[in-house]
């Protein structure tokens, strides 16, 4: 694995994880964080290997407390503008992979924090999470996907009301859980264990009709309900072209557990 300076990563089975590690910033995200991420995602994640991805940060406090504050004293408007293309590209990067990608959150998920989370498919919240859209306490909009991101997940009255009133209105895990922000919540000591669950569910699913139900439920974001059905229709079709479906299908009639692997 290479070295990194502010991440960690670690690749067991089909899990790969990525560390976000800076708990004296609480894990904020300045440049080498983001472009890092994307070095860990593009060059050391093996398709063949890896089903799930989990971002999480180092020490109790935080998931990750937002970009870097500090980083950001001196920008420009082009070097603003180029930064939060950047983080915005991850996310983007972090939503489109064939594998689930799963934000596991203890602490604050702040704005740039809570956007990586939401580029992520699952959040598998802790009780002490704390999610929230403070840029506007310092002056500032979201900028990594949160107008866009938390009014899809939310709907527009609390996104509304996150990203207007920033530190006036975090919610908690239970609460984000409640609202549709996390999957899942629970004791921050059973997070491990609810992430293993999660991991051991998809080790037992077929990895292209992961990968497709992915793409046809980002996709169903923005796209008309008829241009949605045709696609899924044609995904389906798909499948009956793949060994995975005649392995899933045979398994279960033969009452045996499927052996998947990439087509
Ligand atoms: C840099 C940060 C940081 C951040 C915390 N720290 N958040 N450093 N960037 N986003 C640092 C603090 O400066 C402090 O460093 C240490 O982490 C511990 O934080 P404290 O404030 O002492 O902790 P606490 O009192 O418990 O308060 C926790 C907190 C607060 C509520 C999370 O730190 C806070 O409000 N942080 C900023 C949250 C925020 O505004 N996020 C949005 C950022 S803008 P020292 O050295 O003093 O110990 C953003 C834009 C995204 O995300 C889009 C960009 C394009």
């Amino acid at each position: 694995m290479t070295d990194y300076t502010t991440i960690k990563t670690t690749s067991k089975g089909p899990r790969f994880t990525i560390t976000i590690n800076r708990p004296d910033a609480l894990n904020a995200l300045n440049e080498t964080v983001l472009e890092e991420i994307e070095e860990a995602l593009l060059e050391n994640l093996d398709a063949d290997q890896h089903r799930v991805i989990i971002f999480e940060g180092a020490g109790e406090k935080a998931f990750v407390a937002g970009a870097d504050i500090a980083g950001m004293k001196e920008m420009t408007p082009d070097h603003a503008h180029e930064f939060a293309q950047l983080g915005q590209s991850i996310g983007n990067i972090i939503a489109t992979l064939p594998v689930v990608t799963i934000a596991k959150v203890r602490g604050f998920a702040l704005g740039g924090g809570c956007e990586l989370a939401m580029a992520c498919d699952l959040i598998v919240a802790g009780k002490s999470a704390r999610f929230g859209q403070p840029e506007v306490n310092l002056g500032l909009v979201a900028g990594f996907g949160g107008t866009q991101r938390l009014v899809k997940r939310v709907g527009l009255h609390l996104a509304m009301d996150m990203l207007l009133t920033g530190k006036g209105r975090m919610i908690s895990g239970e609460e984000a859980f409640q609202v549709g922000l996390a999957s899942r919540v629970v004791d921050d000591d059973k997070l491990d264990t609810e992430i293993d669950k999660i991991v051991d569910a998809i080790v037992k699913t077929g990895p292209m009709a992961v990968a497709e139900t992915k793409r046809l439920v980002r996709d169903a974001q923005h796209m008309s309900l008829d241009a949605g059905l045709a696609a899924e229709a044609a995904a389906f079709a798909l499948c009956f072209s793949r060994d995975e479906s005649k392995e899933g299908i045979d398994a279960f009639l033969s009452k045996r557990t499927p052996k998947f692997m990439q087509d």
